[in-house]
């Protein structure tokens, strides 16, 4: 049982495999959030708030109680925090009532308990049948609106998945002004926040800072997830580390504007809230109408950030992703991408195709360029037919072509934008963004479809579906290289132009929704000018992501680095591309390419017919490696070892290791090269310390707890950017 209620002590209380979190309804009504942490027997837990405080009286001594001008629900740790009756901290749930009074003050009504995990209405969440929810429902004290507070409970993963259904059941409209998905209040403590920063080609670098009087926000108010942050992070205590010390780690399942703000309030504690970001947010709620925030997914670990990783690389692989490729085998790819860019025809495709299919590449990727009026980034999205003058076939001759040579056949598409030199923009100039009177800001020269809207989402549904139907394609590239601005639906109407931002996000999901299932046997990739788009929203369709156009291997450990915080290795789209990088100028060996290529989705993006025999017989070799361990790096436990970051390190060094702890991989990248280094050893985590392990089948039989407590001394071999990697096998 995941869920114990207590009736008697009105307490709720969740429990997974190692971890649990608390409510209590106290003498008022007040849903008062108690503890979440580690694991540990039933207790009522409120002994440490002031838990019959009543949340209309004095609070500036909370000793003396009675009728006063302040508010004491302030001083409580809410579960659920309104603006409007007393409690100053940021709020998560801002309703401005039809009498036009902003504000809730809710209590307790009721609570039950469903079997398995919940599904949201219209939105991505983590699934699960062996899961179990508690809803809890509170009610305005004055109005019939409710705030039903959803709880699903994935044991196994130490996850615990929030939302909100805001009911409106007054006579009235009502307007959601601001609708986060979570209050957490931790009630002492200091605590830092990490969270995932960046920039085109520089995505999910880490930072951390201390949670202070005053915000700490991370957010996007681009009408997507974004390059500048991630829609996840981590609070933890100041001494917290990759091994030890509290996280509780929040990742949004949603791919819109987003916020995560934390503050420490006027008593010490501190209140983190997450959810869709109140900027240009705005829904009324019609009677009988609810309104459903995306979900939060929470993991608790008292040691440290790896434990926490860990957790939801699981739960992200095996109850996030669906769909056929979630477990399955994923083909190695070749995109001509930076290959050929723009410039190429069937010919050009084929014959690096040809090449491809020597080394054991698996699918080829036509990227951008191949339709409408596309021979540069200014004209033809929007009309997703092949130009087969440029081609110099249909698309089902070159499916036809590249199949014949070995390789499954896989496309681009970037269904959500539009240029103005497109037939699809001079027919329908309505269907993008842009503010009445006002000229639209191009970003890469486009604009972006209003897909808040049916009749557009159709167009292009059925464009893609006829190029799908017309040929044998077995893999989409779904990008999206702009943010939004000019927000304006042009048949919303004036009062519900604040829907928009987030019902573009759910057209979005409605279409992906579609189309995966009615292909099923498609692998679906997400990308955004690279890792723009990179959240747990989009990989509820799409198992993997293109992580970073920046292929830059050792840009590539610091953003792959900043990516597994959160996200599983086998979300992570990674290529092979050629030197000097496109992105850096920098060049690095090959081989090390390959290595950190290999610690994601293995791919290659480059022309293979101007690769040399040896560069194709170290490729040949690099596939055959990450096909042989497939398994151990997509599935086994990750441990980031050195950070790429670390200032008294050379390295940078990760593992992995198998589940039964029978072997490991782990991985090695120099990134800086002073002279006569100092020896470099790494101590292993995970193996199993009685078991005796070979390194790379070397005749001495480590015993684990020796590798993991005098570790494993590394040699790269000399030179700038070397790498190397190190299998450890169980030998006993
Ligand atoms: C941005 C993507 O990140 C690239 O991989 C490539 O697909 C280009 N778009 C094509 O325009």
């Amino acid at each position: 049982m995941a869920i114990i209620i207590n009736e008697q002590e009105k307490t709720f209380t969740l429990q997974t495999n190692n971890t649990a979190y608390q409510m209590k309804v106290n003498p008022y009504g007040v849903l008062l959030h108690t503890y979440y942490g580690k694991k540990v027997p039933y207790e009522d837990m409120s002994y440490i708030v002031d838990n019959d405080m009543n949340p209309n009286h004095v609070v500036e001594n909370p000793k003396i109680k009675g009728d006063d001008v302040y508010c004491a629900i302030e001083r409580l740790p809410q579960e659920i925090s309104c603006y409007g009756c007393g409690d100053y901290r940021e709020s998560a749930i801002n309703i401005r009532n039809a009498d036009g009074s902003l504000g809730l003050q809710l209590v307790y009504h009721s609570a039950r308990v469903e079997e398995g995990k919940y599904s949201i209405p219209s939105l991505p969440a983590f699934y699960g049948k062996e899961g179990e929810t508690l809803v809890i429902t509170l009610k305005d004290k004055v109005y019939d609106i409710y705030l039903h507070l959803y709880y699903g409970v994935l044991a196994e993963y130490d996850l615990i998945c929030r939302y909100v259904k805001i009911e409106n059941k007054t006579k009235n409209p009502i307007t959601v002004e601001k609708a986060l998905s979570v209050t957490l209040d931790l009630e002492y403590g200091n605590y830092d926040m990490v969270s995932f920063y960046g920039k085109w080609a520089q995505e999910r670098l880490l930072q951390r800072n201390e949670i202070m009087h005053g915000k700490s926000q991370v957010f996007s108010t681009r009408g997507t997830s974004g390059h500048t942050m991630n829609p996840f992070a981590i609070i933890c205590d100041k001494s917290a580390t990759e091994t030890q010390g509290s996280a509780y780690g929040l990742a949004l399942v949603y791919s819109g504007s987003f916020l995560i703000s934390s503050s420490k309030c006027y008593y010490d504690s501190t209140r983190v809230v997450a959810g869709i970001n109140p900027e240009n947010f705005c829904y009324v709620l019609q009677p009988d109408e609810c309104f459903h925030t995306p979900e939060v997914a929470m993991v608790y670990s008292d040691e440290g950030f790896g434990k926490m990783s860990r957790c939801f690389h699981k739960a992200i692989r095996n109850n996030l992703c669906r769909g056929k490729y979630k477990n399955a085998r994923r083909p190695v790819l070749i995109n001509n991408w930076e290959g050929t860019y723009f410039d190429f025809n069937a010919d050009k495709l084929v014959a690096i195709a040809e090449e491809a299919a020597k080394l054991g590449v698996e699918l080829f990727v036509m990227d951008d360029g191949w339709f409408g009026r596309r021979v540069n980034d200014w004209g033809g999205l929007g009309d997703w037919s092949p130009n087969e003058e440029k081609l110099g076939c249909t698309l089902k001759e070159l499916s036809e072509r590249i199949n014949a040579a070995g390789l499954q056949f896989g496309i681009w598409f970037e269904p959500e934008c539009v240029n103005e030199d497109s037939a699809l923009y001079e027919e329908h100039p309505d269907y993008a963004f842009r503010m009445p009177g006002r000229t639209p800001a191009l970003a890469r020269h486009q604009l972006v479809l209003d897909f808040s809207r049916k009749d557009v989402r159709e167009n292009i549904y059925q464009q893609l579906k006829k190029v799908l139907d017309s040929a044998n394609i077995s893999y989409v590239k779904w990008d999206y290289n702009r943010f939004i601005c000019d927000l304006y639906s042009a048949t919303a109407g004036a009062e519900n132009q604040g829907r928009v931002l987030h019902e573009f996000i759910l057209g979005l999901y409605e279409l992906l929704e579609r189309l995966t299932t009615e292909y099923p046997d498609v692998l679906f990739e997400s990308c955004a000018s690279g890792g723009g788009r990179f959240d747990c929203g989009m990989h509820y369709y799409m198992p993997q992501a293109w992580t970073s156009d920046d292929t830059d291997a050792i840009e590539r450990i610091k953003i792959q680095y900043g990516t597994s915080f959160c996200y599983p290795v086998s979300t992570m789209g990674a290529h092979v591309s050629t030197v000097p990088n496109h992105q850096t100028a920098r060049v690095t060996p090959l081989s090390t390419r390959g290595l950190v290529a290999s610690f994601g989705t293995y791919g290659l993006e480059l022309d293979l017919t101007k690769a040399s025999e040896e560069e194709k017989e170290e490729i040949k070799r690099q596939i055959a490696q990450f096909k042989q361990h497939y398994d151990l790096i997509q599935y086994g436990e990750y441990y980031r070892l050195i950070s790429p970051f670390d200032p008294y390190s050379n390295f940078c060094v990760w593992s992995t290791v198998a589940s039964d702890q029978s072997e490991a991989l782990v991985a090695c990248v120099r990134n800086r090269n002073p002279g006569n280094p100092s020896p470099e050893i790494v101590k292993l985590f995970g193996l199993d310390p009685n078991k005796r392990y070979t390194v790379n089948g070397g005749e001495r039989k480590y015993l684990g707890s020796t590798l993991m407590q005098n570790g494993l001394r590394i040699f790269v071999p000399f030179g700038e950017y070397t790498s190397c990697l190190y299998h450890v096998v169980a030998a006993e």
